[in-house]
């Protein structure tokens, strides 16, 4: 029998994907978020939605025995994180241990939470692999935390974790609402309104970007596959492509000749981040989605759906 899929962060980015995805499997799919950042428009139809905090002593109530929860909420933006290290460890780590302590109390049978290639921005060392991190933000060292307490979790309880490193996801509904959003969205949403793309530094920068497709396989995985269990996997596409290299196929897809702007180079971003996904093939995922195919569907996604704009 299927288990009933838990997604926290339900009205983000991945979260949404993630149920959409599901849904179309069979599964049932109950959703939370406090809709912080996320949107409700965007949570699919079929979700069983929670408007709750991952800090809400609500959660033990909606989590079940045997429920599979994918961890997905948190406090994403760096430069926020950097602002606030407090909310950030509030969200990221006590929230964190709050769903793994509903999990546990309630027996549920797995949790899979997101990690992040952050945990590598200390390593210069390429292509990255899950054994060698060096966490230096508070985004990233709260998401090292995530992960120790996962590991007690499952060293005191016995209870089955997944920790996701996604590199630089994307697909419909990423987000396009940062200050500084990702460079897909930023740079196709520009384009479409006729508006000069902004380029940080001189576009040499590169970026392991993975389709959330893909992803998604991988997190079918995680629900069916036992050789995923207490287990790290990064899940990137092992290739990177510049930032330059993003704005010149956009363009191409767009048909359009604007030019970008030069701003000063952000402090702290690595020169380039690129996934050994060798762990994750070895159990049988392959990331199928190529750059230039996933750019274009990406662009057609917001040419069919009205984004408000300026964002
Ligand atoms: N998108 C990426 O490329 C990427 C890369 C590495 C890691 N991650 C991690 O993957 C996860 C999902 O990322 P995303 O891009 O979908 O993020 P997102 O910001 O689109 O979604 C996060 C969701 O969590 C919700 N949320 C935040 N705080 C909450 C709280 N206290 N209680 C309940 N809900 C709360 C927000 O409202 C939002 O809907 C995050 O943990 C993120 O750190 C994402």
């Amino acid at each position: 029998m299927k288990p009933r899929i838990i997604i926290t962060g339900v009205a983000g980015f991945i979260g949404s994907n993630l149920a959409d995805f599901l849904i179309h499997k069979g599964y049932q799919v109950v959703g939370i978020d406090n809709l912080s950042y996320g949107l409700e428009s965007q949570i699919p139809e079929g979700v069983e939605f929670h408007k709750v905090d991952i800090l809400s002593p609500e959660i033990f109530n909606i989590i079940k025995k045997d429920d599979v929860i994918f961890h997905l909420a948190a406090k994403n933006c760096i430069s926020d994180c950097q602002q606030d290290p407090v909310e950030t460890a509030h969200i990221n780590v006590t929230g964190t241990v709050n769903v793994f302590e509903a999990a546990r109390k309630n027996d549920a049978k797995k949790v899979i939470y997101a990690e992040s290639s952050a945990l590598y921005e200390g390593d210069s060392s390429l292509p990255s692999i899950e054994e060698t991190i060096n966490p230096e933000s508070f985004y990233a060292v709260s998401k090292l935390a995530g992960m120790a307490f996962a590991e007690a979790y499952t060293r005191y309880y016995g209870l089955k974790t997944t920790a996701l490193r996604y590199f630089c996801a994307y697909g419909p509904r990423q987000d396009y609402r940062r200050t500084i959003p990702p460079v897909m969205s930023a740079f196709i949403l520009k384009l479409m309104h006729g508006e000069q793309p902004t380029i940080y530094g001189d576009g040499t920068k590169r970026r392991d970007f993975v389709h959330v497709d893909d992803i998604n396989e991988f997190h079918l995985m995680c629900i069916e596959d036992q050789k995923t269990d207490n287990e790290v996997f990064n899940l990137g596409s092992g290739v990177s492509h510049s930032v330059n290299d993003i704005l010149a196929i956009t363009k191409e897809l767009l048909n359009s000749n604007i030019e970008a702007v030069h701003a000063d180079d952000m402090p702290g971003e690595a020169l380039e981040t690129l996934a050994n996904i060798n762990k994750a093939k070895a159990i049988g995922w392959e990331p199928k989605v190529d750059l230039r195919e996933g750019l274009k569907s990406f662009v057609k996604y917001y040419q069919e759906n009205e984004i408000p704009w300026p964002a």
